[in-house]
Formats: C-alpha cells, sequence, structure tokens
C-alpha cells in the first residue's frame, strides 16, 4: 500500500478562499486510479482551512468565543472539500470515502494522542479508503487545535507500515535555499539523515533553512531501511502516475530512517 498525501496547494489555490482545483484533483485521481496501486489517501485543507483558522487564531486553541462559530466554520470547509477530493476519487474509480480526523483523533497540547484504528482497519478490509485531511481537532488542553495532514500521515505510516509514502505538492522537490528568491538554489534528488549535517555547516542558516531542515527530518521520519519518502510535484500532467508505476521522475526522495 501507498500513503499518498495531496497537499493543499495543490488541491487548493492558496491564496484565494475556497477555491477547489477541481481539474487538477480529477487527473490526479485518475493517475492514481491508473497506476492500480493499493492507496491510502491523505489531503491537506488549501484556502479551505489556513485563511479563517489564521484569521481566528485556532492553531493555538480556544481564547474567546468568537473563536467557535470559526472553528466550526472551518470544519464545515474541510469536509466540504474532502467531499469533492472523494467525489473525484469515485469518478476516477477508487471506492473512497471521507474520514474527518475529530471522528477518530484527539490532540493534546496540539499533537495527536489517541487514534482509534478500528474505523480506518474496517474501510481497508471493505476495499473501500479511507480519506483524512488536515482539520480542526478537539484537544484536550487547549479545547481544539489544528491537525496538519502532514500529522496524520506520520501517524497513518507508524499504523498502517505503507511501502511508501508520497506527498504531492506543487513543486518539483525540496531544494537548499528558496527556489523563488535565490538563484543558488539547487533542488535535491536524495536526502538522507548525512544531508541534516550539511544544512549545519550551511553559512546562511536562515528561515528558509530551518523551513528545509523541518520538512526533510519529518520526510525522513516515515522512512526506515525499506520504506522511502517521495515529494512530487502533481502540477506536472502524468508526472505521479509514472512515479507511481516505478519510472524514474523528477523528485526528491528521502531514504534510510532519520535515527
Ligand atoms: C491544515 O492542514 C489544516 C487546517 C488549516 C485546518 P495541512 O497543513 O495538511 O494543509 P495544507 O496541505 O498545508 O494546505
Amino acid at each position: 500500500m501507498i500513503l499518498i498525501k495531496l497537499g493543499g496547494s495543490i488541491i487548493t489555490d492558496k491564496t484565494q478562499y475556497r477555491t477547489f482545483r477541481r481539474d487538477t484533483v480529477a487527473r490526479l485521481a485518475s493517475e492514481i486510479a491508473k497506476s492500480g496501486k493499493k492507496t491510502v489517501i491523505v489531503h491537506g485543507a488549501g484556502s479551505f482551512g489556513h485563511i479563517v483558522a489564521k484569521e481566528n487564531d485556532i492553531m493555538n486553541g480556544y481564547k474567546a468565543p468568537e473563536q467557535i462559530p470559526a472553528a466550526a466554520r472551518v470544519m464545515a470547509d474541510t469536509r466540504e472539500l474532502s467531499g469533492m477530493v472523494v467525489e473525484e476519487l469515485l469518478k476516477a474509480g477508487i471506492p473512497a470515502v471521507s474520514v474527518p480526523p475529530g471522528s477518530c483523533f484527539v490532540l493534546d497540547e496540539g499533537k495527536l494522542v489517541i487514534d482509534n484504528r478500528e474505523v480506518i482497519d474496517r474501510l481497508l478490509d471493505l476495499g473501500i479508503i479511507p480519506v483524512m485531511f488536515g482539520d480542526v481537532c478537539t484537544d484536550r488542553t487547549r479545547r481544539f487545535s489544528i491537525v496538519s495532514g502532514d500529522q496524520i500521515m506520520e501517524r497513518l505510516c507508524t499504523m498502517l507500515d505503507p511501502e511508501e509514502v508520497v506527498f504531492v505538492s506543487d513543486i518539483d522537490g525540496l531544494y537548499d535555499h528558496n527556489p523563488k528568491t535565490e538563484k543558488k538554489a539547487r533542488m535535491y534528488g536524495r536526502v538522507t539523515k548525512e544531508t541534516l549535517k550539511t544544512l549545519d555547516s550551511a553559512s546562511d542558516v536562515d528561515d528558509v533553512t530551518g523551513g528545509i531542515r523541518g520538512k526533510i527530518e519529518s520526510m525522513l521520519r516515515m522512512t526506515d531501511s525499506k520504506r522511502k519518502c517521495i515529494l512530487v510535484n502533481g502540477d506536472v500532467p502524468g508526472r505521479l502516475l509514472s512515479l507511481l508505476k516505478g519510472e524514474i521522475v523528477t523528485c526528491t526522495t528521502a531514504e534510510g530512517g532519520l535515527e
């Protein structure tokens, strides 16, 4: 089984509130279906989550009663997005169902503490693909908080032991510097824990580098001696399908574990 995250930047226009990129999602759904691979799918919230969550500081938990309708709004919007993603998967012939993370998971201080895996296991046993997503969840300390699609990926990776983990984004791979602002930016074809050491010695350790470190670490956490974690550009038609078929494509592959 391959665990796939469709990032919020690929399934929505992140700058425009509630803008679904239906054609892209339909194409990615058909690429997944054509690969014939068994998958479990997670998606980001994109502009159906981040905009209202940020405006109302949902991430840091309950502070004022006005946040409650905003938290409910985000949960309604992410469910609507997930419904549209699932509709495209169904049209492509993939039997999928949206499973809001709050129906199986509880957070504490923003970290997932409870996972009731029975629902997920029983759906998989039926041959129905559970689709989870970044969302607002209840939190024991903060009362509510945000669980990201990436956190869900890590949890599902531990729970389901997939052969491979794939992040579908709108960039070709991970870069050592911001490719939009720095000419010297180079894309990594492969990252391992050794790559982290080279970041340490980088003379210009800045926010971007810190962000890259975090991304490499989180990809590596999902790898082991057998399992790779790959970042691929879903905006290039056919690239996800080629990757799933085992062909060589432009991407960043993390391997070898973090320990
Ligand atoms: C964010 O989830 C969840 C909310 C803001 C409600 P993600 O972090 O997985 O979403 P993307 O992929 O960045 O859009």
